[in-house]
């Protein structure tokens, strides 16, 4: 109720203020007063950030008194006439009202003071619960996740490696909340391409050269492809022939892009298994193909379908949008069809009460026009699909590791952030067992972090010696912070049990703030949520071990004396919890050393 408290107080301080003087009417009586005493010089006086909007001209002083003045006798007589009504609900008020300690309006301003041992305690017994963080939300909801989906024969690169980052953290963002959430991997697997790649296959490649290369041998005749085509019309002819085949369930043809997807799944597997990261339908493009037919009939049914230059479009003037393609010329699918299609088919099986889409900022419009599309077919859960675009990543200009090539692998980044983490532990700190396993979870862990530390819209630019700051705000920093909070822990070596701490001793302001922090937690996780934003969550972390860092520079932990050494050491024990789950939501492990 505090948080809630402070938080409506921001928004309209007048209103909780009469709401609050109605609740606590024997403590307004220190109206004029200045707000003189000990602690109101403190950090106590929450009430404080309602300054500037409340506080008025002296002029409008008295009036303001005296309205308060009536209220307060109105609310008097309402409480006298409700009493009875109200002595049941007496015991609920009295809980709500227990953290606060004394309210005091003051020329105009409401100063609230916490009962800081009460909501200690609270706080400290909510998040060492199992579950804090938590919550039933999203009960008998589901939500279709689409992320990650890279395209076959083409390197998973840095941008679908943000949107298996970002992905993933919604992921578990929802399920956190009860929600029962579909990964979703929509493979890009169909389409004319497949034609060009079976054309290069034949002219520049072989059988061997690709099951030893794999995906950069499908790209490198495919650049080849490209490049020849543009002299020679024919080969486009071709390619355009062989996708048509594949359309028509050619075996060779099917045989070959079978082949070629394996290969390349191979290859994404490697990088999810790294990110430790798993789907629960891999239904690409290609699963969509064949129900598009039964689309346009539906579409020609509700006359929604036209022909524009033999190709099938549904017009969208209307809604300030260039027109949406169905079918192409010779009739076949098209990358906004079979997105159209996947989505009566997710909506009829998965039954969602969300779908969302994670692709880059570049990609808003073709989901625009798919809602829209939905929209106009009279599909009015249209309105609960969203895009969650997200900005570009550029490489910092530096050089990265690029053994196949001149494109930029995600796998590369990743193994390199490993082999980078290994060789600072060598430095920092080489006696730890299970190095290749911590070297994993910080080089992965930085990986991640840096790509949900800002605002996903915004664009990223990577560089090693941000990614992998020990210091800064990043996952090294935070995962060290984890770890020595464990060492503190191993070191006091007794498990120390709730009712054993003493409030009282965590009073002073640096560990009230680092428990005001844990106590924010499960807000953190529904924003984060609610927003699409697991930044939300990544800048709490950070802000978590930052607080934890100072509670442990200013308060001595392991040579306190007893009493302060149980309430530390639980704070302690909580702190490292709430780091770790907040972190596990980003898709990132803690070490308990390094
Ligand atoms: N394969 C696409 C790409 O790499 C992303 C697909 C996103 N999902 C969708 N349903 N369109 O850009």
């Amino acid at each position: 109720p505090c948080f809630q408290l402070a938080k409506q107080l921001k928004k309209n301080p007048k209103l909780i203020a009469e709401e609050l003087k109605e609740r606590l009417s024997e403590d307004i009586g220190s109206e004029g007063k200045e707000c003189e005493s000990k602690e109101n010089k403190g950090k106590e006086c929450e009430g404080k950030e309602s300054e500037s909007k409340q506080s008025k001209g002296k002029d409008n002083e008295g009036k303001d008194n005296e309205d308060k003045e009536s209220k307060r006798k109105e609310n008097e007589s309402k409480d006298r006439d409700s009493i009875d009504k109200e002595s049941k609900g007496q015991e609920n008020k009295d809980k709500e009202t227990e953290y606060i300690s004394k309210v005091e309006a003051v020329n105009g301003y409401l100063n609230i003071f916490m009962n800081r041992e009460i909501f200690i305690g609270k706080i400290l017994r909510e998040a060492s619960g199992k579950e804090y963080g938590s919550a039933d939300t999203g009960k008998g909801k589901t939500i279709c996740m689409d992320y990650s989906s890279p395209n076959i024969a083409k390197n998973f690169h840095v941008g679908h490696l943000r949107t298996t980052i970002i992905g993933n953290s919604l992921y578990k963002l929802y399920s956190k909340l009860g929600y029962s959430v579909v990964r979703i991997n929509h493979l890009g697997d169909w389409g004319t391409q497949f034609g060009k790649q079976i054309v290069a296959y034949k002219n520049w490649s072989s059988k061997e050269q690709v099951e030893e290369g794999g995906i950069a041998e499908l790209l490198r005749v495919y650049i080849i492809f490209d490049r020849e085509a543009e002299k020679n019309p024919a080969l486009q002819e071709e390619a355009r022939a062989w996708f048509a085949k594949m359309e028509q369930g050619d075996e060779e043809a099917l045989i070959l892009w079978k082949w070629f997807k394996e290969i390349s799944l191979k290859e994404f597997e490697r990088v999810y298994k790294l990110l430790n990261i798993e789907f629960d339908s891999y239904c690409g493009e290609s699963f969509y193909m064949d129900k598009v037919p039964a689309l346009v009939e539906e579409l020609k049914e509700k006359r929604l379908l036209e022909e524009s230059d033999g190709a099938g479009i549904i017009k969208l003037d209307d809604y300030h949008m260039p027109p949406c393609l169905i079918t192409k010329k010779d009739g076949s699918s098209i990358y906004h069809s079979r997105d159209i299609a996947a989505a009566l088919y997710r909506k009829e099986t998965y039954d969602f009460s969300q779908c969302l889409y994670i692709t880059g900022a570049e990609q808003k419009l073709h989901f625009a026009q798919i809602f829209k599309a939905l929209e106009v077919m009279g599909y009015e859960w249209a309105e609960y699909m969203h895009h969650i675009p997200y900005g570009l990543v550029s490489m910092g200009g530096e050089k990265l590791s690029t053994r196949k090539g001149n494109v930029i692998y995600a796998e590369d980044i990743l193994k390199e952030a490993v082999s980078l983490a290994l060789t600072a532990i060598e430095e920092k700190n080489p006696n730890i067992t299970e190095k290749e396993e911590t070297a994993k979870k910080i080089g992965i862990g930085a990986v991640i972090y840096h790509d949900l530390a800002n605002q996903l819209i915004k664009d990223v630019s990577f560089r090693w010696e941000e990614v992998l700051n020990f210091d800064g705000m990043s996952a090294p920093y935070i995962q060290y912070t984890y770890a020595r909070a464990g060492s503190i822990l191993r070191k006091i070596g007794r498990e120390i049990e709730e009712q054993k701490v003493n409030t009282e001793y965590l009073k002073d302001d640096t560990s009230y703030e680092l428990v005001k922090l844990v106590g924010q937690y499960p807000e953190v996780v529904r924003e984060a949520a609610e927003k699409y934003e697991p930044s939300i969550l990544a800048r709490y972390a950070y802000s978590l071990a930052v607080q934890f860092n100072k509670f442990y520079q200013e308060c001595r932990i392991l040579t306190a004396e007893a009493g302060y050494q149980e309430a530390r050491a639980f704070l302690c024990k909580v702190v490292q919890k709430t780091i770790k789950d907040a972190m596990s939501l980003l898709g990132i492990e803690c070490p308990e050393e390094m």
